[in-house]
């Protein structure tokens, strides 16, 4: 279910991002598309596949969830990328790496803050972080080493992740009785998609002219379609879960879908 919820939220996420190129090139059926499938593999998706894995918990355990998250993006993997990036002569890539830790570092503080109020109750939730909002016009990638693009493809995938699931805490802390606490997560949820994965899009080179974001779009729907989540139904069905068999298949099918709408909608531009 991590790797399901970790494709949904990439999915997610740069959809988002063709959208805003598709209409930045006067496509606007296509930005249209893009984003209401973007709502598809959030709402629909991510969301049943997080409600299958028991991903949301209470409010202290959503949070220390994000502390051991935020922890390893600050203390371990964002060193480890930028140290590597540097070595391998991406030194742009390297300096943002660097400014993310830092970032990440902060967000586990806040959350550290807030589960002491919440566990508590003395004290105040920290106000939400402010997303500086990178935009991500099409271009090639701005690394050179294949090390440094594989590492940002993994950091793309987490601050996905990171984003989605803040999105689900704060829905939690809201139903819950805790606006505040929702606040915290979707202003640090902001700043995961709109200024880290954003940032590293920029780099990676993710978002291309509006064809060519159609094209790599079809390939990774027709492969959850075809491959992916028809071998975790069978997966599923094999030790006799059900619901996650069930899952599976109608995610699939949903896939297919996507893949037919992407494909209409690219034999359009022609
Ligand atoms: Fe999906
Ligand atoms: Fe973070
Ligand atoms: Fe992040
Ligand atoms: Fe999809």
């Amino acid at each position: 279910m991590t790797t399901t919820m970790k494709g949904e939220a990439y999915a997610y996420a740069a959809y988002s991002l063709f959208a805003a190129e598709a209409d930045r090139q006067a496509h606007p059926a296509v930005g249209k598309l893009f984003r209401s499938t973007a709502q598809t593999e959030l709402n629909e998706h991510l969301r049943e596949a997080a409600t299958l894995a028991g991903a949301v918990g209470s409010n202290a355990a959503n949070l220390r969830q994000a502390i051991n998250g935020e922890t390893y993006e600050h203390q371990v993997m964002y060193h480890r990328f930028a140290d590597q990036a540097r070595t391998d002569g991406d030194l742009e890539a390297a300096k943002l790496f660097t400014e993310i830790a830092a970032d990440e570092g902060r967000h586990r503080d806040a959350y550290r803050t807030a589960l002491t109020v919440v566990t508590t109750g003395r004290g105040t939730i920290p106000a939400p972080p402010k997303a500086d909002t990178v935009s991500v016009p099409a271009g090639l990638p701005k690394v050179k080493a294949a090390r440094t693009q594989a590492n940002l493809d993994t950091a793309l995938h987490g601050e996905a992740l990171a984003h989605a699931k803040y999105m689900l805490y704060a829905a939690q802390a809201r139903q819950t009785g805790n606006p505040a606490l929702a606040r915290l997560f979707e202003g640090t949820a902001g700043v995961e998609l709109h200024e880290h994965f954003a940032g590293e899009g920029v780099l990676a080179g993710l978002v291309r002219p509006t064809k060519k974001n159609l094209s790599k779009a079809i390939t990774g729907e027709h492969n959850e379609a075809t491959t992916l989540y028809p071998g975790f139904a069978k997966r599923a069905t094999a030790v006799g879960d059900t619901a996650a068999a069930r899952y599976f298949r109608d995610t699939a099918a949903d896939e297919a879908k996507h893949a037919a709408a992407f494909q209409q909608a690219l034999n359009q531009l022609h």
